[in-house]
């Protein structure tokens, strides 16, 4: 029989560290929900000792799931597992992810530890966490530049006080792939108690190799991965699930091992992490982007419509990747809706539903097909955001190749209504000047990006930006027919954000 490889998702934390991808804890428990239908067997929700926005968000989170381990990730200090502990232990499977750097490098330049010191505060750390509860993971950081001797003395000594899981990191995205199953294999053989535990893999991508490498450390014998949606995450991000998963599945002789993942969910839930996370997926990114599955060439056509399997390795249902359906029209009602929504995985309260109700009826006005995209940007849009300051009540622009552009606004401010116009380079710049002026906001705008939701030229436009101010970033969305509207919506939703940060300063995490 295939033995089985865990999957262990790390979205909600290593994910939401890339650059402007922060979500709130809203954001997280649904997408959370959707991580647990997809089939994962961990969902690190957070490191509950950076930001108390951290701690809620693992904390709701461990509420809303039940069948996967949630983890929380803590340093090695007591006051990092006792709040990882404090975050985790409502889940009905939690687990401590306790970590230390191990490599040379990172003891003198970042830890100013000895090696004896590193080993101590591994053992320390894991007994205590042993001590709360049976699932303990301990992470040598930096691992891949490692002495691999000290790490095999490390992880020995961790499996020996308590740890479950030990996790081999190339943080840095420095290895490459028959190194990194070498060294695995080494760790497997010179470690004495290895198999006590799970021995699980987490890559970064800053070579284009964590897929690869993550691979090769599964034939090398690691039974557990470490991987984000989309393959999101620090820097040049993390190992991508949805790669890793169809490989094994793609290729089943060669790897031989098997997931718990329904891969039908896999298009769903990337599509779910880019609408939250504002970061879009490149259109020929393997498995998930917009063009995995469409063949151009004259050549691929006709071998396509003589049998598929001349060109295509993967069915796009296998992926969830179904034409989309015309849903809904202007004449469905409520029940319709909610029952529509219930089916694509969202359960909205009484509240929820009628604040989407409305906006579904104005966009089944404004479009003739609504599709599941549009009602997933709807959802995300105008229910998975924070309390709002500010509201878009009306918008007129005036542009073309013979006018100066201008925008008149009005909007709600903290309830009261005000108005204002403004001159700009195009519309939206005369928009976007308008609210910042009736705002008396100062922010800098550090990204504009503008896609179609679907095809035709009735799609919905996606806007998504990132805005700074006084040191505070926030992303903020819009959807709208009109592309004008969207790039308000989603400037003022940022506002949202950025007014929400500076009233809770504790949500602003601090990195690790
Ligand atoms: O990349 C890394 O080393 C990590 C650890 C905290 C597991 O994310
Ligand atoms: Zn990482």
């Amino acid at each position: 029989m295939s033995d089985r490889v865990f999957i262990f998702d790390t979205t909600l934390r290593d994910g939401e560290q890339s650059p402007g991808a922060s979500m709130n804890t809203e954001e997280k428990v649904r997408l959370a929900g959707r991580l647990e239908d997809l089939g994962v067997d961990v969902i690190e929700a957070g490191f509950p000792a950076a930001s108390e926005g951290d701690f809620e968000a693992v904390k709701a989170v461990c509420a809303r799931v039940s069948r996967p381990v949630v983890a929380g990730l803590a340093r090695t200090s007591k006051a990092d597992i006792d709040r990882a502990w404090a975050a985790v232990s409502g889940a009905k499977r939690p687990r401590i992810h306790t970590f230390i750097a191990t490599s040379d490098i990172h003891l003198e330049h970042k830890l100013r530890m000895t090696r004896d010191q590193v080993l101590q505060a591994t053992v320390d750390a894991v007994k205590y966490a042993k001590s709360l509860t049976d699932d303990v993971e301990f992470s040598a950081e930096d691992g891949s530049r490692s002495d691999p001797d000290f790490l095999c003395k490390v992880f020995s000594a961790a499996i020996a006080a308590g740890a479950t899981t030990v996790n081999l990191p190339d943080t840095v995205g420095y290895a490459v792939p028959g190194e990194f199953a070498d060294l695995m294999r080494y760790v497997l053989s010179h470690t004495e108690n290895i198999h006590q535990a799970v021995l699980s893999v987490h890559c970064h991508n800053d070579l284009g190799l964590a897929t690869a490498n993550t691979l090769e450390a599964v034939r090398a014998g690691a039974r557990q991965v470490e991987v984000t949606v989309n393959g999101i995450g620090e820097r040049a991000g993390n190992t991508a699930l949805e790669e890793v998963v169809m490989a094994f599945k793609t290729r089943p002789t060669f790897y031989d091992v098997v997931t718990g993942i329904d891969t039908t969910r896999i298009f769903p839930t990337s599509r779910m992490v880019r609408m939250i996370t504002g970061m879009p997926v490149q259109p020929n990114k393997a498995v998930v982007g917009a063009n995995a599955f469409a063949h151009e060439a004259g050549i691929h056509q006709d071998g396509m419509l003589k049998n598929p399997m001349t060109y295509e390795i993967m069915r796009p249902e296998t992926v969830g990747l179904t034409e989309s359906r015309m849903v809904l029209g202007k004449h469905s009602g409520r029940h319709a809706l909610k029952s529509h929504l219930e089916k694509m995985g969202y359960k909205l309260s009484p509240e929820e539903l009628s604040t989407l109700f409305s906006r579904f009826k104005d966009l089944a006005d404004k479009k003739k097909n609504v599709l599941d995209e549009d009602l997933e940007a709807l959802v995300a849009e105008g229910i998975l955001r924070t309390a709002d300051a500010y509201s878009l009540d009306y918008l007129n622009v005036a542009a073309g190749n013979t006018v100066i552009p201008m925008a008149t606004v009005r909007m709600k401010i903290h309830g009261r209504l005000v108005q204002g116009a403004e001159f700009g380079n195009g519309p939206i710049d005369a928009a976007y000047n308008t609210i910042a002026k009736l705002t008396g906001t100062k922010s800098e705008l550090l990204r504009f990006s503008i896609s179609a939701i679907s095809g035709g030229t009735d799609a919905q436009g996606e806007v998504t930006v990132r805005l700074k101010e006084n040191g505070l970033v926030a992303l903020g969305k819009g959807v709208d027919p009109d592309i004008i509207t969207a790039s308000v919506l989603a400037y003022i939703h940022g506002l949202n954000r950025l007014e929400y940060l500076k009233n809770h300063p504790a949500l602003v995490a601090e990195s690790i």
